[in-house]
């Protein structure tokens, strides 16, 4: 018996295999996303190799990706962008409009670029930045920022002070989305870089052991925060 030119045989097998790793992540405790992906792994793997897909689609998939995803493996910071209505909720925390002033905001992983690109076209009287690791979407916010005047990405990791952008202390705001993961090394830069009086907003991830001064719900898909700290 055959299904899309493959002996059943091996995909039996490799749904054995599955089962097989979807209880042992079970056992470990894994989170339960994890189970269906151990469960499929094997068997979709069987079934894409029984399609006879020319191996130079795999690496164009593969560097496609990593230009994509760069170092997520390990920052632990993967792509994924603010909705329109966090880029809304934060037209309203940039400083007061004052004739002849202006103030500074740095998007610290700035993805695709569209929280820059939004708030340097609703307030074209501040200066945006923004710093991403990753090739492929660095390129695609420098393409689209690249005709705004108040407006600069910069390639680079927010770790890195030698580029120069990354010392907060030039900025009145300061937005990051990232992930649990770094937010206590964030925390820790934040408070000894910032000036007193400027905003730190960190969406969705919180700092652990400080409470945010202002939580701002917003009304998206994923129901986000803005956890908001003056320094
Ligand atoms: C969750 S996305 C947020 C994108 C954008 N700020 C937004 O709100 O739509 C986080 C981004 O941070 C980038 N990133 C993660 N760690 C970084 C680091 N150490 N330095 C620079 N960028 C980083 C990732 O490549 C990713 O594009």
């Amino acid at each position: 018996m055959r299904l899309l030119d493959l002996h059943l045989a091996p995909l039996a097998f490799a749904l054995f295999c599955g089962c097989i790793a979807a209880t042992f992540s079970r056992m470990a405790g894994l989170a339960r996303w994890w189970t269906i992906i151990q469960l499929l792994f094997v068997p979709a793997a069987v079934l894409m190799l029984s399609l006879n897909i020319p191996p130079g689609f795999f690496l164009i998939a593969f560097l496609i990706m990593l230009a994509l995803y760069w170092s997520t493996f390990r920052t632990q910071v993967p792509l994924y962008l603010s909705s329109k209505q966090i880029w809304h909720a934060l037209v309203n925390q940039l400083p007061p409009a004052t004739p002849g002033a202006s103030f500074r905001f740095i998007d610290l992983g700035s993805g695709l670029g569209g929280v820059l690109t939004h708030l340097a076209r609703a307030r074209p009287d501040g200066h945006y930045s923004g710093v991403e690791s990753a090739p492929l979407p660095f390129l695609w916010s420098w393409l689209r920022t690249r005709r705004q005047p108040n407006c600069t990405v910069h390639w680079g990791s927010i770790w890195d002070n030698k580029l120069g952008v990354c010392d907060l202390a030039q900025y009145d705001v300061v937005f990051a989305y990232l992930s649990p993961v770094p937010m206590a090394r964030l925390w820790h830069k934040a408070r000894s870089e910032m000036r007193p009086g400027s905003l730190f907003i960190s969406s969705t991830f919180t700092v652990p052991e400080h409470a945010p001064h202002r939580t701002l719900q917003v009304d998206d898909l994923h129901h986000s925060t803005l956890l908001i700290w003056r320094m």
